[in-house]
C-alpha cells in the first residue's frame, strides 16, 4: 500500500450500549480504487462508513484525508471533505417529488432566493440518464418501485463531484441491466480518479467491479488485499470462517399432488397466459428480469390483486382469490420482498417484529405465548446467527441483514401448504443464505410446495427443482433445475430466446 492513500481511517472503536462493534479497524482506500468491505450481517461495516460519513463518533482512532486528520463532526463535514454516502437503508423522502429529494439541502437558488425548478428538474434528468433511467423528475417518489429509489440515492450522491463514494449495498433491489449501468458508471469515475468504498453480499460483483478488499469478522480487521489475487471461496472463509458449496443444494424428490394449479392467469399489461403447477414436496424456481411479472402474477395469487382472468385451483378444487385472509384460507402464504419497506416495524422490539405476525402462530387465545415465542426466537438466532444482544430492543438497532433475518424468521414459521418467497434472501450474508435455503428446503420434504421468485438465476438453480423463466409477462422457458444452466436462463430472461 502507498504511504499517502486519500483516506485512511486509523484504529477505530465504536462500543453501543457497552458492545464493542468495531475494534482497532484500520482502512486505507487508494485514490481512484473500488474497496470492497466485506463482512457478515452485523459484522461493522455500515458502523465504521457512518463513522466515515459523520453519522456517528468513533469511541477512538482517527480519520485522515490526504494525511490531514479530519474530524467528521457531522455529515455535512465528511461531505465537504469530498465524500458522498449512498445508505443501506433508503433515505429518499416518499412526499417529496424526485428532483426535490436530490437537492434535498443543496436547493439551487436565483440571487434574490427563488428556487431555480426547472434547472433541478434539468439536471436531475441529466444525472438519471447517466443510470439509464427516465423518470419525470417532477413525479412523487412514493409513486415509484423500490429500485427507482435506490437509483434516485445513487443519482443523489454523483450530483456533487465527490472523491470518495460510499456505496452500502446499492445494488440490493436493482436489476441486473440497472446493475450493469451502475458498474460501467463506477469504471468511469473510477477512471477519472474518484475512490469508491463497496458493500455487497452478492460476491460476484465483488469479483467482477472492485481491486481491493478488507473484511470485517465480528467488528475486526480479518483479511485485506488485492481482489486479483483472491478467489472468492477464500474470501468467504475470511467472512464466515468456512467455505460455501456452489452445489445445488435440493435433492431429486418424490413429489405428491398437485396443491396449486394455475390455468390461462392474465392480468392486463401484468401477466399472460399462465399456466403451471405445483406439487406436494416440489419447489419451484421463477426467475427473470425487473418488470417480467412475476413478483404481480404472485400477488394476484396471494390476493393483493383483484383484476385478474383464467383458472386458480387448490387442492383441485377452483378458487377465487380477491384478499390476502382468502390466500391464508386456502392455505397460501406469501413472504414479500422489499420487507425493509413493507415488513418492519420500527419502533418494536426484535422479539415482538420475530413474532407479530397477521397469520403468526404463536397467538392462542388473544394473547402471545412469551415461553413459545423465546423459544423459537432462540432457536432462529441460533440457527440464522441473528446478531443481537438483547431481544428487547427496537428492530432499527440491528444491521440492516440482521432485521431481514428476522424478518424470513417469522415467516419461515406461517404454517401454510403452499409458500411463496419473495427474493428470500435479499441482504442476507452468504452463510445465512445458505442456512435459508437448507430451511426452505426441508419445509418441501414436510410435504409443502413452494414457490420462490428470484432475480438471481444461481439462487434458484441452487434450490429449485422445476425453474420457469418469464419475460415480458409470459413464462418463456421451463426447465429441470438439474439441466438449467445460468446462460440458458438467461438468454430467456433477456428474450433473446423465446418459446416455452
Ligand atoms: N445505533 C445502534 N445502536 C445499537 N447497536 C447498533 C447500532 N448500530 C449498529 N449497532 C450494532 O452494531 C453491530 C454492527 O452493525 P452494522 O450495521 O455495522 O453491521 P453491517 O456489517 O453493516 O451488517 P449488514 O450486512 O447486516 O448490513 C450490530 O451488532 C448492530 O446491532
Ligand atoms: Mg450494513
Amino acid at each position: 500500500m502507498s504511504i499517502n492513500p486519500f483516506m485512511m481511517m486509523n484504529n477505530i472503536e465504536k462500543s453501543f450500549n457497552g458492545v464493542q462493534v468495531l475494534k482497532n479497524v484500520t482502512l486505507q482506500v487508494q485514490e481512484g480504487e473500488i474497496h470492497a468491505l466485506l463482512g457478515e450481517n452485523g459484522a461493522g461495516k455500515s458502523t465504521l462508513m457512518n463513522i466515515l460519513g459523520g453519522v456517528h463518533q468513533p469511541d477512538n482512532g482517527s480519520i485522515h484525508i490526504h494525511g490531514n486528520v479530519v474530524k467528521m463532526a457531522n455529515p455535512r463535514i465528511s461531505m465537504e471533505q469530498g465524500i458522498s454516502f449512498i445508505h443501506q437503508e433508503l433515505n429518499v423522502v416518499a412526499d417529496l417529488k424526485v428532483y426535490e429529494n436530490m437537492f434535498l439541502g443543496s436547493e439551487l437558488r436565483s440571487k434574490i432566493g427563488f428556487l431555480k425548478v426547472e434547472e433541478m428538474c434539468k439536471k436531475t434528468s441529466e444525472i438519471l440518464a447517466k443510470l439509464g433511467v427516465e423518470i419525470n423528475p417532477k413525479e412523487y417518489v412514493r409513486n415509484l418501485d423500490t429500485s427507482y429509489k435506490q437509483l434516485i440515492e445513487i443519482a443523489k450522491s454523483l450530483l456533487h463531484n465527490s472523491k470518495l463514494i460510499i456505496m452500502d449495498e446499492p445494488t440490493a433491489s436493482l436489476a441486473e441491466h440497472e446493475v450493469s449501468r451502475l458498474f460501467e458508471l463506477m469504471k468511469n469515475l473510477k477512471n477519472s480518479g474518484v475512490s469508491i468504498i463497496y458493500i455487497s453480499h452478492k460476491l460476484k460483483e465483488i469479483k467482477e467491479i472492485c481491486d481491493v478488499y478488507t473484511v470485517l469478522r465480528d467488528g475486526e480487521v480479518v483479511g485485506t488485499g488485492s481482489i486479483k489475487n483472491e478467489n472468492l471461496d477464500s474470501i468467504t472463509k475470511l467472512m464466515v470462517g468456512k467455505s460455501i458449496s456452489e452445489d445445488r443444494l435440493v435433492k431429486s424428490n418424490k413429489f405428491g399432488n398437485v396443491l396449486l394449479e394455475v390455468n390461462n392467469l392474465s392480468s392486463q399489461g401484468l401477466y399472460k397466459d399462465i399456466n403451471f403447477s405445483v406439487r406436494k414436496g416440489e419447489i419451484l424456481g421463477f426467475t427473470g428480469l425487473a418488470g417480467d411479472g412475476r413478483t404481480e402474477l404472485f400477488e394476484s395469487l396471494f390476493g393483493y390483486r383483484k383484476k385478474y382472468t383464467g383458472e386458480i385451483k387448490i387442492n383441485n378444487q377452483l378458487v377465487k382469490i380477491d384478499h390476502p385472509r382468502q390466500a391464508v384460507k386456502a392455505g397460501v402464504g406469501l413472504v414479500p420482498k422489499d420487507r425493509k419497506e413493507n415488513a418492519i416495524i420500527k419502533d418494536l422490539s426484535v422479539i415482538h417484529n420475530m413474532s407479530l405476525s397477521s397469520i403468526g402462530s404463536f397467538e392462542k387465545n388473544g394473547f402471545i405465548q412469551d415461553k413459545v415465542e423465546k423459544e423459537k426466537f432462540q432457536y432462529y438466532k441460533e440457527k440464522l446467527n441473528i446478531k443481537v444482544h438483547n431481544p428487547t430492543i427496537t428492530i432499527d438497532k440491528l444491521s440492516g441483514g440482521n432485521q431481514q433475518k428476522v424478518i424470513i424468521a417469522k415467516w419461515l414459521e406461517v404454517d401454510t401448504d403452499i409458500m411463496i418467497f419473495d427474493n428470500p434472501t435479499q441482504g442476507i450474508d452468504v452463510g445465512a443464505k445458505q442456512e435459508i435455503y437448507q430451511h426452505i428446503i426441508s419445509l418441501a420434504e414436510q410435504g409443502k410446495a413452494i414457490i420462490i421468485l428470484s432475480s438471481e438465476a444461481p439462487e434458484v438453480l441452487k434450490v429449485c427443482h422445476n425453474i420457469n423463466v418469464m419475460y415480458q409477462g409470459e413464462i418463456t422457458a421451463r426447465f429441470k433445475g438439474a439441466e438449467a444452466t445460468e446462460d440458458e436462463i438467461m438468454s430467456y430472461a433477456t428474450g433473446s430466446k423465446r418459446g416455452a
